[in-house]
């Protein structure tokens, strides 16, 4: 990498932030690109977040992105706020306009959505009823996405039911039903569904293991889990050992960082195979 005087700048917000593959995924398409560009981890306290937002116009900074635990609060410090960021209540895309002002976006039910579409091009929306565990951040980019995709009813399963219940009224539209169930009756939510979503950390490595009886998820549904450490989870193993069509994580976290990109450099870019390849191979170096 050379950094010259016009490199242009990106990177990423969070505390702790090291954690976080998305200076190798970015880092990895401005090399594919040969574009003159660096996107570098900001390790930011909460306490200063407003600075270090606000300085990013004068260090000459197109955008970043946000993680861990900025998404919230960066929505009382931008300029604008898309309106997909508002409903979902996170923003984990900012872009340096013109003028300097800050731009706050959400590009967490795009890379659901582009992840499902890559995986699982016939995928159908209207094939039944989607059920989504889990009640979080992750878990309100995932019914947005739904709902834009025209998924006509969303059984919600979460441990805490009272926020599945706040999901379901903030995030409702006429076009989708949502509906809450408690969380010991998932086995049964799953009758008659299209699509199964696990957005909880149930599964992922040292955390306990999602237990659930897929018996009743007809064979024709789609199993997502976007748990990426490990790969395979025990979710999609099982679901793969009946016959289920089976989407893991590492894709989302991919197609999530492609707007930010392409707004920040000027380039489009693509998710591979190589990429997936470049980026798991950081996945277990950091295990
Ligand atoms: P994210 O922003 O990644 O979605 P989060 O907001 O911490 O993360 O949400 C984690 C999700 O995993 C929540 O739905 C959580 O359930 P609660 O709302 O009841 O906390 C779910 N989760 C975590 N540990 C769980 C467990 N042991 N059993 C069931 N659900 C669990």
């Amino acid at each position: 990498m050379r950094i010259t005087g016009r490199t242009r700048l990106a990177g990423i917000m969070g505390w702790p932030v090291a954690h976080s593959r998305s200076p190798a995924l970015h880092n990895f398409w401005l090399e594919e690109q040969g574009i003159d560009g660096v996107y570098m981890p900001l390790p930011v306290q909460p306490e200063q977040l407003g600075q270090a937002l606000r300085a990013l116009p004068a260090l000459g900074f197109r955008g970043c992105n946000l993680t861990i635990p900025h998404k919230q609060q960066a929505l009382s410090i931008v300029d604008r706020i898309e309106p997909l960021a508002r409903r979902i209540g996170a923003i984990n895309t900012i872009i340096v306009a013109p003028d300097g002002s800050l731009e706050g976006r959400n590009t967490d039910a795009f890379g659901f959505r582009e992840n499902l579409r890559d995986a699982i091009p016939d995928w159908n929306p209207s094939a039944g009823p989607a059920v989504v565990l889990g009640a979080g951040g992750a878990a309100r980019a995932v019914v947005a996405a739904l709902i834009e995709a025209r998924v006509e009813e969303i059984r919600l399963v979460n441990r805490t039911e009272a926020r599945a219940e706040l999901l379901a009224r903030e995030l409702t539209v006429p076009s989708a039903r949502i509906t809450v169930h408690p969380w010991i009756a998932r086995n049964s939510a799953l009758a008659d569904a299209g699509l199964l979503v696990n957005t909880t950390s149930l599964g992922m490595a040292d955390e306990p293991e999602l237990k659930i009886d897929l018996t009743q998820l007809p064979l024709s549904a789609v199993v997502v889990d976007i748990v990426y450490v490990p790969l395979e989870t025990t979710l999609l193993a099982a679901a793969r050992r009946r016959g289920h069509r089976v989407v893991d994580g590492l894709g989302m976290l991919l197609h999530q960082g492609r707007p930010g990109f392409e707004a920040w450099f000027g380039a489009p870019v693509r998710v591979t195979r190589e990429l997936r390849a470049a980026i798991l191979t950081t996945l277990s170096a950091h295990r």
